[in-house]
């Protein structure tokens, strides 16, 4: 984009320009990042880029765009650069402070909705808890779906709590959520209350964890994903500790990474409290949330 050009740039010029300068420099998904940062700067949709492909950038919209090239170049992600990502069709603000919510981590959602269907004969969940909340995409998805559940929702991260506090005022169920900062369940009082238990835990194993793309380890913080030695650090004590909360009959729901669902699934069996365990694969058929029941 160095040289000095006779007319302005269009958006379609600058979109094949940026997506081919993202490649050069081995940004991942370069058309999908160039779109939505263009987007962004422009205040349109994706969509709008096609419809206007011929409209010339003025030299604002220009340094504007150029601006988040570069911070994208340098590895920061495209949705801390703009501040939203979606989520169960649903627009979540995010910020470095939380985790950016993952397509996969929907099938979480989908679990507990899954066995809530009327056909189930299940009865209507009344109390839930969300442990590891982030930017709140998971709860607040719950919430909106069940209207008729109160929810928990813990984290450690004090401004990460910030933020699922704003999403969830944003989306309407802000009344029914109550916020509590601490260590997995240890904010709680003791005593089995929950219908629902869900959790996104911090689940990378520390190997893993040093060779993942800068994007993910040099931007996303570290205690939303790594989980120790085997990434089972947190997980292992809130299979324990679960029973201890929730109802019987009550639904317990955990997300894991590729190749934990069967530990996962043995610690339940090891721990004779629960029931139904069953493993959920996400869209790519990876299993990726163990789910299970308290026993009656
Ligand atoms: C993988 S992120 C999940 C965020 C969000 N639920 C989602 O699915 O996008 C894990 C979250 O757990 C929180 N966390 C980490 N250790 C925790 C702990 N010991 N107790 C409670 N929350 C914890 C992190 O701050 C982070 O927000």
């Amino acid at each position: 984009m160095g040289e000095t050009r006779q007319h302005p740039w269009t958006i379609l010029e600058i979109l094949r320009w940026t997506t081919g300068h993202f490649q050069e420099k081995g940004v991942s998904e370069p058309r999908t990042s160039a779109e939505v940062l263009l987007a962004h700067a422009l205040g349109l949709s994706r969509l709008d880029l096609y419809l206007r492909h011929d409209q010339p950038l003025t030299p604002e919209e220009l340094a504007r765009f150029k601006a988040f090239i570069l911070r994208r170049r340098a590895g920061e992600p495209v949705a801390y650069i703009t501040g939203h990502k979606e989520f169960w069709s649903l627009d979540f603000k995010v910020t470095p402070a939380v985790l950016i919510p993952r397509p996969e981590t929907e099938t979480l959602v989908a679990s507990i909705l899954d066995v809530l269907k009327p056909e189930t004969g299940n009865q209507k969940p009344k109390t839930g808890l969300e442990v590891g909340v982030g930017s709140g995409a998971v709860i607040i998805a719950l919430a909106r779906e069940l209207p008729q559940v109160r929810w928990v929702g813990v984290d450690i991260s004090g401004p990460a709590l910030a933020v699922a506090r704003e999403n969830a005022v944003r989306h309407g169920v802000a009344g029914r959520i109550h916020w509590l900062r601490g260590n997995l369940v240890a904010p709680l009082k003791s005593g089995p209350r929950l219908h629902l238990l869900v959790a996104n835990l911090p689940y990378v194993p520390r190997p893993v964890w040093e060779e993942l793309p800068k994007d993910i380890k040099e931007f996303e913080p570290r205690e939303a994903l790594l989980g120790g030695a085997d990434g089972l650090d947190l997980i292992k004590p809130l299979v324990q500790a679960a029973p201890g909360f929730l109802l019987p009959g009550g639904w317990l729901a955990l997300e894991v990474a590729e190749g934990q669902a069967a530990k996962v699934a043995a610690f339940m069996e090891q721990s004779g409290a629960y029931e139904q365990i069953e493993k959920i694969p996400d869209y790519l058929g990876i299993p990726r949330v163990v789910r299970a029941r308290r026993g009656e």
